[in-house]
């Protein structure tokens, strides 16, 4: 695939303010004149936002973590094919609200699946296609929870334990210290900001190396 966008994701746990940090990544983006394409998982097309559904709801009896795992890159290829290959061929930085990064953290660290089987479904959907730059919002599970805590009823991984959401962040910062050229974290436990500063500083960096290339 000829290549000609960047690809930047966002990820982290509840509570850690990914969407209005996500806007205004975008808003840093498109000030340094790049045309960028928003996007979020599960969902972005049409067919993954029906799979984002079904991953999301309650049903009696729950969801095997196999089948949450498969929806989840079922999702991605669809994501993959449709919009964001043609759009980084077209030239677009692509910003995503989550990727396989999550699927990790969540069904890997989270839900205790073999980190191998990810990595295979990892190579089989998305070939060597990985973000150029990833943004984790980390900050202390509580505080999170607390943060999250506010909103309305809580979907399918919402309603998960504390436990659960403190494997998955474990799960993150375990990919950040094995990938730290790619993976920024950013502390988002400070005010807006604070936290807005932190996220200015890496992606005036990125531009900046990029357009060094
Ligand atoms: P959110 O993007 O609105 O935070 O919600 C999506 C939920 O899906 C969130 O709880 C994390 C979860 N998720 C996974 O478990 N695995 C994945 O690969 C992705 C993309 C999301």
């Amino acid at each position: 695939m000829s290549r000609r966008g960047r690809f930047i994701t966002v990820e982290g746990g509840e509570g850690a303010g990914k969407s209005s940090n996500l806007a205004y990544i975008r808003q840093l983006l498109e000030e340094a004149g790049k045309p960028v394409l928003f996007t979020r998982e599960p969902g972005g097309t049409p067919l993954g936002e029906e799979i984002r559904e079904l991953l999301l709801g309650h049903r009696d009896g729950g969801m095997a973590a196999d089948t949450e795992l498969l929806l989840m890159f079922a999702a991605r290829a669809e994501h993959l094919a449709r919009k964001i290959v043609p759009a980084l061929a077209a030239g677009d930085w692509v910003l995503c609200d989550r990727f396989t990064d999550a699927t990790y953290a969540y069904q890997g660290a989270g839900r205790g699946i073999d980190m191998a089987r990810i990595r295979t479904l990892e190579q089989f959907v998305q070939g060597d296609l990985r973000p150029d730059l990833t943004l984790l919002l980390d900050l202390p599970v509580e505080i999170g929870l607390r943060r999250a805590g506010a909103r309305s009823a809580p979907d399918r991984f919402e309603a998960e334990r504390t436990g659960f959401f403190e494997a998955v962040r474990n799960g993150y910062l375990a990919i950040a210290r094995a990938e730290p050229e790619r993976v920024k974290v950013v502390d988002a436990s400070p005010s807006l900001p604070e936290v807005q500063a932190q996220i200015r500083e890496v992606i005036e960096a990125f531009i900046a190396q990029e357009e060094g290339n």
